[in-house]
């Protein structure tokens, strides 16, 4: 049996036969074959966008993989920095190549004042931290006019450094502004997740000592979120990227898609979810209502994954820890009791909707001390290195500007009527 499909346009019976090759059909002997006819694909359920060398995810079997590495050997054994640089560089480091990468990231992790006196305290008292986020990480395009600089290697290296070094920081003023309290300055002696953790919660200490179980836990954290091949903020990225605008306004693109309810901004809603059902009877009228149609089972489902998300297995583990040393999250039974009947229920199982990484996640963050507004800001400091990883990939293959077609099904042309005759 040949690896290929045939199409036929019966209209014409002409024929094109198109090789099978990496699990894709190549359009362009479809468009060949039908010049005109459009493949319509509504958000891209069967369209490979792009091939890409980053990051493996087969659904079916629940694996992750970064540049082939396991995503559990990489949660177990590395810390996010070094994921970072394996994403953007697609080798580990050496000894040497990781301290220099460190160093770089360390030394880059101020902000220009402007930016924090001017624009972060411009903001309305009360504005999302996520909202302010994806403005200020834009407005970085206005302080780094090199970065359009996009053909040349050494200026994008620089930028990549820039970015994942200065979205903590940004994150943590954000979070600071929206509670009233004065912004921390970042502490090169720190690492990157117990840095971040000190421009968080940081008061007066002359240095603030993050606990290493919560330091870990958020660093594990932020490796399962740093890719996840092409899911719909990575693809904001590439889209924005395509048009060659500069990776600062590319970035906020992504973190904007990054923001909704349907993505990045699912924890939140499975915290609000399990706040709403409030205690362990409620939760199978809740399962009855959502298998109603009267809402959804937040943090289940999954686009890709048609079993368990491997992420969410490995935040479980993290859950247990951080819950030793912060005590137990209360919403945890709820949690745990709808995961016990969703998966014993045929409406579930049936769709194979399992738990994805946000079921637990915003557990941990809140068990922490996170306010719920800042979970989507946790998702988008580690998915800023798979963004630039894909942005890097996406201008080294060259790719022309993202421009889909349409099916059009609106009117037939019409003329003109003036007001008075409506
Ligand atoms: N609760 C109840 N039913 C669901 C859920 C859910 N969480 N997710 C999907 N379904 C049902 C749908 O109603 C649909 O049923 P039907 O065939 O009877 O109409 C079927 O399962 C397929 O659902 P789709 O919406 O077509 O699946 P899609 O791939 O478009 O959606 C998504 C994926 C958006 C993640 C969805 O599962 C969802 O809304 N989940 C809740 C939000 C969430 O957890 N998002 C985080 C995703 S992970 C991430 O971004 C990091």
């Amino acid at each position: 049996m040949p690896d290929s499909v045939t199409i036929t346009d019966n209209r014409t019976g002409e024929s094109v036969e198109i090789p099978i090759v990496d699990g894709g059909v190549d359009s362009e002997q479809w468009r060949k074959l039908l010049p005109g006819i459009w493949f319509y694909d509504p958000a891209f359920m069967t369209t490979a966008a792009t091939s890409s060398g980053i990051t493996e995810l087969d659904g079916e079997a629940g694996v992750l993989r970064y540049k082939g590495y396991p995503i559990e050997q990489l949660a177990e054994q590395s810390t996010y920095l070094e994921v970072a640089y394996l994403l953007i560089n697609g080798e580990l480091p050496t000894a040497e190549q990781f301290d220099a990468w460190k160093h770089e990231i360390t030394y880059h992790t101020f902000i220009h004042e402007n930016v924090r006196k001017r624009f972060m305290e411009g903001f309305h008292y009360d504005a999302h931290p996520m909202g302010m986020l994806v403005s200020a990480v834009a407005a970085l395009s206005t302080f780094y006019l090199d970065a359009k600089d996009i053909d040349d290697r050494e200026v994008r290296d620089k930028q990549i450094i820039r970015l994942i070094a200065k979205m903590p920081t940004l994150a943590a003023c954000a979070h600071r502004f929206s509670v009233g309290q004065p912004f921390v300055y970042p502490d090169n002696n720190l690492d990157f997740a117990a840095n971040f953790l000190s421009m968080m919660w940081k008061v007066a200490e002359p240095q603030y000592a993050a606990n290493p179980v919560l330091a870990r836990a958020i660093d594990v954290l932020f490796i399962l979120h740093a890719d996840h091949e092409q899911n719909c903020s990575t693809t904001a990225m590439r889209v924005v990227g395509s048009s060659h605008a500069d990776p600062y306004v590319a970035t906020a693109g992504a973190a904007a898609a990054l923001y909704g309810p349907r993505h990045g901004g699912a924890n939140e809603a499975v915290i609000r979810m399990l706040t709403e059902i409030g205690s362990y009877e409620n939760v199978e009228p809740f399962i009855d209502d959502v298998k109603a149609g009267k809402g959804r089972l937040q943090g289940f489902g999954h686009r890709v994954y048609k079993n368990y998300d491997p992420r969410a297995k490995i935040i479980k583990r993290v859950a247990d820890e951080v819950f030793e040393v912060t005590g137990k999250n209360p919403l945890l039974d709820i949690a745990l009791k709808l995961e016990e009947v969703a998966l014993a229920d045929e409406y579930f199982t049936s769709r194979r909707l399992y738990p994805n990484v946000d079921f637990y996640s915003g557990l941990i963050y809140q068990a922490m001390g996170f306010p719920i507004d800042m979970f989507p800001v946790l998702f988008a400091i580690p998915r800023t290195s798979g963004w630039l990883a894909h942005w890097g990939e996406l201008l080294e293959q060259g790719q022309k500007i993202a421009r889909p077609r349409q099916l059009y099904t609106g009117p037939a042309q019409r003329d003109y009527v003036p007001m008075g005759s409506r």
